[in-house]
């Protein structure tokens, strides 16, 4: 029911798309891109300001390992990270990798009822290869937006060609993206487990992009599109001087108008984790409680009064009452 409603939205998107590209093709092809540009910019810059200006009041690294000690104990550097640098090869192993989705486990019942956990690298590899491809085509895209087309773009396009299969040359990020988003889909679908805890929310970034990667597809190698009409288009969108050629298909405004709801709705979903990452306490803060001090900024500055203060104060008295005081050691 939940992904039906994701459904529901994505099939309307595309129909809006059909409808209202034949009827006003210049508000599909200028407007909406700048707009959904506007509200990404500003919904994700919005979003890490209220994030950065969140205080730590407590340093909670989530470790699991040794932490610095004793110079004969040897440290887990990523584990449990003490410089800035062993935090950066932290992070680095984990937005480029996704190190702690590798070590997730699932439960499962043995045929004795018994509840036991399991590895699962299946969901590590298929959300490797998920975010990885996109992560290519997003790249290779940049080829329709500079002109002349940078060597590095021309590289990876061809690297991801490689295999030369079809014609046009299959790319190995159409299939494995194709193959992770259906797997992931499928997990939510068809897993009880995982089912019972996805919403609306969780189906509907998956089918939009699936949206995305399908008429991108059909594009390539099916209902080809006006490659040469797309590049002026792109073009004349980054330097501000937008015309709209002729040639653009129905395909391509579909595939367009997903691409600008996709980018308008990242802030407010659930995938605004890709800045959350960056600045997810328990993954960013050294372990270096024991050696550096972390002040609470939420700390205002409280009256105290010392036990030496205390020791002065009652000095006379304490000391007719015989009682010892680490002042006079
Ligand atoms: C989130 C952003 C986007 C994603 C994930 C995406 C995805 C895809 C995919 C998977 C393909 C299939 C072929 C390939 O991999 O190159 C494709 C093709 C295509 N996309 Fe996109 N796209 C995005 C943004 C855009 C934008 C902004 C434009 C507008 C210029 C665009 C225009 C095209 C065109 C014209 C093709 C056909 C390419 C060809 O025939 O070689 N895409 N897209």
């Amino acid at each position: 029911m939940r992904a039906v409603q994701a459904l529901t939205v994505v099939l309307l998107l595309i129909a809006i798309a059909w409808g209202g590209a034949a009827l006003i093709p210049a508000v599909f092809a200028v407007a909406v891109p700048y707009l959904a540009l506007a509200v990404f910019l500003l919904g994700i810059t919005l979003h890490i300001l209220a994030w950065a200006r969140v205080p730590v009041p407590f340093k909670i690294p989530s470790v699991c390992g040794q932490q610095r000690s004793l110079p004969w104990i040897r440290q887990q550097r990523l584990e449990s990270p003490f410089t800035s640098w062993q935090v950066a090869g932290r992070m680095a192993l984990e937005i480029l990798l996704f190190r702690s989705l590798f070590r997730n486990t699932r439960s499962v019942l043995t045929p004795k009822q018994r509840l036991v956990y399991q590895p699962d690298k299946v969901l590590w590899l298929g959300a490797l290869a998920f975010h990885w491809s996109l992560l290519v085509i997003v790249l290779r895209h940049l080829r329709f937006f500079l002109q002349p087309i940078p060597r590095s773009i021309q590289l990876l396009s061809a690297l991801d060609g490689v295999f030369q299969l079809l014609v046009p040359t299959l790319l190995i990020t159409d299939v494995l993206i194709l193959g992770a988003l259906l797997y992931l889909l499928g997990r939510r679908l068809f897993n009880p487990l995982v089912r019972y805890v996805s919403l609306p929310a969780d189906f509907f970034p998956l089918l939009l992009i699936l949206g995305i990667a399908i008429t991108g597809i059909l594009m390539r190698y099916v209902d080809k599109v006006d490659l040469t009409a797309v590049k002026e288009l792109a073009l004349s969108l980054t330097v501000f001087h937008p015309t709209v050629p002729h040639g653009l298909s129905p395909l391509f405004f579909i595939h367009l108008f997903l691409v600008s709801s996709l980018i308008a709705y990242i802030p407010f979903s659930k995938l605004m984790h890709v800045g959350g990452v960056f600045l997810s306490p328990t993954r960013n803060l050294p372990n270096n409680n024991r050696a550096r001090r972390h002040i609470n900024p939420w700390n205002h500055p409280v009256p105290v009064h010392t036990y030496a203060e205390w020791e002065e104060e009652f000095h006379d008295k304490l000391k007719a009452a015989g009682i010892p005081m680490e002042g006079d050691d």
